[in-house]
């Protein structure tokens, strides 16, 4: 069993790699972006003030989502959990390190996803995702093989997320060098940290993320 943090900004790549991870190793992927975007359509006062925060790109309390990530921890999965978007401040990467420890388990790898700023734009902006499965395409380099229908599970429910836009993405990167990127040194320290080049070609970057997993 490995539990792997993937770190990087938005549009790093993290969701792509975490699927293929999950399809091909049985891994489960946590993605606090998705909880909290499954939380926004609950209609709850919760949702609606969550709604706005995410909608403006500013980080959601770290409170809630280490309450999110707390639930899961019970459950271990057999082929090890992915981090995908958590932590993402230092309060959340010293919860994750207690609530590891406190249900017995270890974190084996932590997986900076280095990629250039002016390419996040394109990526962001391109994206959507099928609205029944989860997966995720891009206009340009990743669409679908039948226009508006997802080559996995054959929905036509594909859409693009309401933070998806340039106004957003600067508020976004900017709480990612504020407040993320400091993670990436608070793991070297912990000799825990590997980098791979997130602006290879999508199966070089799976298989860049495969050597650091199999050496984990
Ligand atoms: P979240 O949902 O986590 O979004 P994010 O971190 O901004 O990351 P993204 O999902 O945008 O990008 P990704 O790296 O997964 O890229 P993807 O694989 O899709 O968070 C959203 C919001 O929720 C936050 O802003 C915050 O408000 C809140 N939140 C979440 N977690 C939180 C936490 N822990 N604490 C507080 N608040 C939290 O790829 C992007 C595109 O590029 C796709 O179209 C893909 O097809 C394409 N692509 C991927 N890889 C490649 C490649 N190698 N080459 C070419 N194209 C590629």
């Amino acid at each position: 069993m490995t539990n792997i943090i993937l770190l990087g900004p938005p549009g790093a790549g993290k969701g792509t790699q975490a699927k293929r991870l999950v399809d091909e190793r049985g891994m489960v992927q946590l993605s606090t972006g998705d909880m909290l975007r499954e939380a926004q359509t609950s209609g709850t006062e919760m949702g609606k003030r969550v709604a706005e925060v995410m909608n403006r790109g500013d980080l959601v309390t770290d409170e809630i989502v280490i309450g999110l990530i707390r639930e899961k921890l019970d459950n271990p999965s057999g082929g090890g959990f992915i981090f995908d978007g958590f932590p993402r401040t230092l309060k959340q990467a010293d919860a994750l390190g207690a609530l590891l420890a406190q249900t017995g388990q270890s974190l084996d790898a932590v997986i900076e996803m280095q990629v250039d700023d002016a390419a996040l734009v394109a990526r962001i902006t391109g994206r959507f995702t099928c609205g029944n499965c989860g997966e995720v395409y891009h206009d340009v380099t990743r669409p679908t093989k039948v226009a508006g229908t997802c080559d996995v599970c054959g929905s036509t429910k594909l859409k693009r997320r309401a933070d998806d836009n340039e106004e957003s993405l600067k508020t976004r990167l900017m709480e990612y060098y504020k407040k993320t990127s400091p993670l990436i040194g608070y793991y070297y320290a912990k000799g825990q940290l590997s980098t791979v080049d997130g602006l290879a070609e999508m199966d070089e970057v799976a298989g860049a993320i495969a050597k650091v997993l199999d050496k984990s």
